[in-house]
């Protein structure tokens, strides 16, 4: 099963035969019944250390073990071309564990970023939160700032919201020792297998693609198996195991991952191609579109993926206006759903970055989804035709004033 598309449908089904079931049942115990007391010390000592369960032992406590989400991490590594996954509450509580496992718990504080970032990971890293420090630099410029207390890299591409790419094996290879975090949010391991490029870990807000349907926060991060020990010691101490019932959504949404993103690609590139021409729009962001120079999409990437972004010429007034105004396109956060979702990164995902650092107020996000294409630019049209006259100075100072606020 080398294809992606059937390991999507069969990954982590391996015990089902076995329980004689069909369809991954849902585990929603708090605790396990222990065999004896040295077993279940043994147990609980290897699951808390960020083992896996011991054969004829227990499964102890929900917080360290739960075959739901095991399984449901099984398929994911399996899509990822990894040894294993580990999956958290959120994506920020990934984010979080594999912080903290690769900084403060070995004692090598520095973190090396590329902006943009999500806004939530960004603000993570610069409030130093958890003790870490970190480096904002371009991503040519890691090499120059290594240290030797320099514990993780990361990087998101394509990143949230102007979808630029960045260089995953150049980065790697920058790093030397120190492992690369990879934000793969938006590509999912159908477009983009970080791994593959070197990193050491492929990380999703599971909340978005993966989920695909609005309904489960989460996240995860496929890796080796030495790193899931360390990121499951994290995840048993602190507490950010996901919840049964996630998993069990997460799962059931990975058959349809690899359809749900080549159709959701497909509106994307027809939406982004028709709004280059519309008057109210003076950029739109969507990898690929003034071809691939460096051939780097075309390396790292099977397609540019499902969101784009467009810079908006009547300035922040345009922006808000027509975020305000689609009606198949909602208004809300988030984005990787079968629904279509727009919204504004600097006033919302992006409003914790540093003013300097923060998207632009002129620029509107936009995540597409499975309605037909058609009805989608319709929706765009009626919304940005009533914007069409907004340009000019005024506009352009309202947006500079919202950037800064
Ligand atoms: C690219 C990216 N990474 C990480 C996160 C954080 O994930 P979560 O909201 O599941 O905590 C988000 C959330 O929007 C995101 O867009």
């Amino acid at each position: 099963m080398d294809h992606l598309d059937t390991l999507a449908v069969h990954a982590g089904r391996d015990d089902l035969a076995d329980l004689g079931v069909h369809t991954p049942p849902l585990d929603l115990s708090s605790t396990y019944s222990l065999p004896d007391v040295e077993r279940g010390g043994d147990s609980y000592e290897a699951l808390a250390g960020g083992g896996t369960p011991l054969a004829g032992g227990s499964h102890v406590y929900a917080r360290l073990w739960n075959p739901t989400v095991a399984r449901f991490e099984q398929a994911l590594a399996a899509l990822e071309g990894a040894d294993a996954a580990v999956a958290f509450a959120s994506g920020m509580a990934a984010l979080t564990a594999a912080v903290l496992s690769h900084t403060t718990a070995v004692a090598r504080p520095h973190v090396i970023a590329v902006r943009p970032l999500y806004g939530g990971s960004d603000h993570l890293l610069s409030t130093g939160l958890l003790g870490t420090e970190v480096t904002f630099c371009a991503a040519d410029e890691i090499a120059a700032h290594l240290r030797p207390d320099t514990g993780l890299v990361v990087i998101e591409t394509p990143a949230n919201p102007t979808l630029e790419l960045v260089d995953i094996a150049a980065v790697v290879a920058q790093a030397g020792e120190v492992p690369v975090l990879v934000d793969n949010t938006f590509a999912t391991p159908v477009l983009q297998q970080p791994l593959r490029h070197g990193a050491a870990m492929s990380l999703h807000s599971a909340t978005k693609y993966l989920g695909g349907h609005g309904d489960v926060v989460g996240g995860v991060i496929a890796c080796s198996d030495e790193t899931a020990a360390a990121l499951r010691r994290v995840r048993a101490i602190t507490g950010g195991i996901l919840h049964p019932l996630g998993a069990y959504l997460l799962h059931r949404g990975l058959p349809t991952l690899p359809l749900r993103m080549r159709a959701q690609q497909a509106s994307a590139e027809r939406i982004a191609r028709h709004l280059v021409s519309h008057d109210a729009v003076s950029e739109v962001f969507y990898p690929g579109l003034d071809g691939d120079p460096e051939g780097l999409l075309t390396r790292q990437q099977h397609g540019a993926g499902a969101m784009l972004s467009i810079r908006l010429r009547g300035g922040y007034d345009a922006a808000a206006r027509v975020a305000a105004s689609t009606r198949l396109f909602t208004h809300a956060v988030s984005l990787g759903g079968v629904d279509s979702l727009i919204q504004h990164p600097a006033a919302l995902t992006h409003r914790p970055v540093a003013p300097d650092a923060r998207p632009d107020a002129d620029i509107l996000r936009l995540s597409i989804g499975l309605e037909h294409a058609d009805d989608l630019i319709a929706d765009l049209e009626a919304a940005l035709d009533a914007v069409r006259t907004l340009a000019g100075p005024a506009a352009a100072t309202a947006g500079a004033v919202a950037k800064a606020g």
